[in-house]
């Protein structure tokens, strides 16, 4: 069997941010999930600090950053504003994603080839900082290079295409875009990344995942969000991460 690294879930609280800004008070309180996801085995938090703050607002990522005990992971858009709120907050990693179409793949990721010059010099004030940067990107084998030669130290690997395709039961292209994964996790870890994947996971698609030996990280929000208002997010947590030690003992050599 290949040596396999251990699996970290991070647990998305975007949208417990949702819920509090739809009344505007302070209710329910993303530190609180983040807490409570802690407490139950999640290994990092993760939020995403919007240009339009629809769910994070900034004191949410200060408090975050003050009060747990895991890795926090601030997500943004490569913009200069963002660059600086993130610096002042010293995440322990930051994630790179798209907000405006322009920076979109054709599946969606970070267009990384595209945006290089502009790309550069975050990666590097990141990587100066010690703060590890992540690029959110499609599995494409151009993306994941560019990102190599950028000196990102780690990819996420976007999995809303495979999920969706799982979900609207469309078999053949959900098997192509999970070949793609499959490919891209190994390309990219030849390259010298640290794989890590997410976006619209849930428990079946997280145990399937967490068979590829090169990913490290899964980073899941909106399904333990929804599961949470029928279990409790403490219960969610556990399933979730059940789920992904079935999924890693079953190792797939790819
Ligand atoms: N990873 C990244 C980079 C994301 O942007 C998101 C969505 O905010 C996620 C993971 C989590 O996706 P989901 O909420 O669908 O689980």
């Amino acid at each position: 069997m290949p040596k396999t690294s251990p699996l970290r879930l991070g647990v998305n609280i975007d949208h417990i941010a949702t819920v509090r800004n739809a009344r505007g008070g302070r209710h329910p309180d993303p530190l609180r999930a983040a807490l409570a996801a802690i407490e139950a085995g999640a290994d990092g938090i993760t939020a995403h600090l919007r240009e339009d703050r629809r769910h994070i607002r900034d004191n949410d990522m200060e408090r975050l950053k003050a009060e747990i005990s895991k890795p926090l992971n601030f997500e943004m858009a490569a913009t200069p504003d963002m660059v600086r709120i993130a610096l002042g907050v010293q995440p322990h990693a930051v994630c790179l994603v798209p907000e405006r179409r322009e920076e979109l793949t054709t599946e969606g990721g970070l267009d990384v080839v595209g945006q290089r010059d502009s790309l550069a010099p975050s990666i590097a004030r990141f990587n100066d900082a010690g703060i590890r940067v992540s690029l959110f990107i499609a599995a494409d084998p151009a993306q994941i290079e560019m990102a190599a030669k950028l000196k990102a130290p780690a990819i996420e690997l976007h999995t809303g295409a495979w999920c969706d395709a799982i979900t609207d039961d469309e078999p053949a292209k959900a098997a192509e875009e999970w070949r793609r994964i499959v490919a891209g996790a190994s390309l990219a870890q030849s390259a010298g990344l640290e794989v890590h994947a997410g976006h619209g996971l849930d428990y079946a698609t997280a145990e399937t995942i967490a068979a590829l030996p090169q990913i490290v990280e899964l980073n899941i929000g909106f399904y333990m969000i929804g599961e949470a208002l029928f279990v409790g997010l403490g219960e969610t947590v556990k399933a979730m991460r059940e789920a992904m030690d079935r999924g890693r003992a079953k190792v797939i050599a790819a």
